[in-house]
C-alpha cells in the first residue's frame, strides 16, 4: 500500500543518539512519539468525550500511508519508541496494516499501543505478530453496570475477554490504565489492583486531566494519586521501583512494586507531580498536528507538508527539527479554572 519513496537513510540510533537533531531548547531529547490514528472511538468515556461528539471528516484525517511515512521520518531522526493511540486505534479500518509497516522499521525499539480493549479479542494475535511489544488497556471499573455508565456504551465482558486474549498471546507487558473519579469509581482502586495482581499485569492510576469540555467540572471529580497511593498502601506493601528513580524517569508515571507479586503500580499525576523536566515525547494528532506538549497549544501542522510534497521528505524533516525550538518547558493544568486549559480532547491528541 505504501508507495512514497524513502527519502532519508536510516542511521543506527545507538551510534547517533548524541547527534540526534531532536533536542529542544532545554536539552531534552525527543525519542518517543505518540501518534493518534483516529479521533473516533466505540466508547464515549465521560472524562474523555462529551455526550454528543462530532468527529472529523475523512479527508481531514491522515491516511494510513501518511501515518506510516511520518513514523518512518521520525524514526530516521532518532525516535526509538512509537505509541499508537486514538480515539480507539482499532476502530480505524486497516489499522493492522499500519502496525505491520511500523513493526518492520529497523531502528525502532518499541512499538506499543493504547486501546480500550473492546476489539482485542479479535486483534491481539495479529498485533503481537506485527511486533507490538507492550499494550495499555483502559479499565475503570469491574462492575458491568458502572463500566457502562463511565464509557456510556461499553461492555465490560468484551474488554475482559480482550485482556485475556492479550495475555494469551504473550505481550512483554500489559498495563491497565485507570482514571479514578471521585464519587464515581474511586472505591475501585483496590479491587482493580487485586485484579491486576491476579492477572499478573500492571496498573496505572491516572488523574483526570482538564482536556476538552466534558459534562462535569474536573474539580468536582478530582482525586489525588497521593490519596490513592495511601489507601493502597494500607492493603499492600508497595516498594518504590527503579523506574521512578531520577535517571530512569522520562515519563509522567511513578512506579511501585507490589511485594511478592509481578505487578507494578503506576501513578500518572499531572497535577501533583512535575515531570516536565525529563519529557522525551511529542504527540501527533490524527490531523497531522505535531503537539510539543500535551498541556499546551504549541504545534506545527505537518499535513500540508505531507500533501504538498508527496515525494520529498525534506520540508517535513526541516519542520520537525525546527519544532524543537517551540517545545514548551512544561504544562500548566489548573483545576480551578472555569475553562479547560486546553480545548482539545484527549481523543484528538492521543492519550
Ligand atoms: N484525563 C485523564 N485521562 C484521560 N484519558 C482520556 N481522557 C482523559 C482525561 N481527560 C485516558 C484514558 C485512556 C487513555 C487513552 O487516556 O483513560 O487510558
Ligand atoms: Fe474512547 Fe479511550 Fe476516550 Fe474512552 S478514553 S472514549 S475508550 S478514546
Amino acid at each position: 500500500m505504501y508507495s512514497a519513496k524513502m527519502q532519508i537513510q536510516y542511521k543506527e540510533p545507538e551510534n547517533n543518539t548524541h547527534l540526534s537533531p531532536l533536542i529542544d531548547r532545554f536539552g531534552r531529547q525527543v525519542d518517543y512519539i505518540r501518534l493518534s490514528i483516529t479521533d473516533r472511538c466505540d466508547f464515549r468515556c465521560v472524562y474523555c468525550m462529551a455526550e454528543d461528539m462530532t468527529f472529523l471528516p475523512r479527508h481531514e484525517v491522515l491516511s494510513l500511508e501518511e501515518c506510516a511515512r511520518l513514523v518512518r521520518v521520525f524514526v530516521a531522526l532518532g525516535v526509538s519508541k512509537v505509541r499508537i493511540t486514538g480515539g480507539e486505534p482499532l476502530v480505524r479500518k486497516n489499522a493492522l496494516w499500519l502496525f505491520q509497516e511500523i513493526g518492520q522499521l529497523t531502528g525502532l525499539k518499541e512499538l506499543v499501543m493504547t486501546t480500550n480493549g473492546s476489539q482485542l479479542e479479535q486483534y491481539a494475535q495479529a498485533l503481537r505478530d506485527a511486533g507490538v511489544k507492550r499494550i495499555n488497556i483502559s479499565l475503570d471499573s469491574l462492575n458491568a453496570e458502572r463500566f457502562r455508565k463511565i464509557t456510556r456504551v461499553g461492555e465490560l465482558d468484551k474488554v475482559l475477554r480482550g485482556i485475556a486474549a492479550a495475555k494469551a498471546v504473550g505481550f512483554d507487558n500489559i498495563k491497565l490504565n485507570t482514571v479514578l473519579m471521585r464519587g464515581t469509581n474511586d472505591d475501585e482502586a483496590l479491587p482493580l489492583l487485586n485484579f491486576a495482581i491476579e492477572q499478573d499485569i500492571d496498573i496505572s492510576y491516572i488523574e483526570e486531566m482538564p482536556l476538552g469540555a466534558v459534562d462535569h467540572t474536573r474539580d468536582s471529580t478530582y482525586i489525588s494519586n497521593a490519596a490513592t497511593l495511601k489507601s493502597l498502601q494500607s492493603h499492600y506493601p508497595l516498594v518504590s521501583s527503579a523506574e521512578s528513580s531520577a535517571e530512569n524517569r522520562t515519563g509522567p508515571a511513578e512506579y511501585w512494586r507490589v511485594t511478592g507479586t509481578q505487578t507494578r503500580v503506576g501513578f500518572i499525576s499531572p497535577h501533583s507531580h512535575n515531570f516536565c523536566e525529563s519529557c522525551n515525547r511529542v504527540r501527533i494528532t490524527c490531523k497531522g498536528e505535531l503537539f510539543l506538549c500535551l498541556g499546551q497549544d504549541d504545534k506545527v501542522d505537518l499535513m500540508p507538508l505531507l500533501r504538498e510534497f508527496p515525494d520529498d521528505d525534506t520540508p517535513l524533516i526541516n519542520a520537525i527539527i525546527a519544532s524543537m525550538q517551540i517545545k514548551p518547558q512544561g504544562h500548566d493544568f489548573d483545576l480551578k479554572r472555569a475553562e479547560p486549559a486546553v480545548i482539545r480532547f484527549m481523543s484528538h491528541t492521543g492519550g
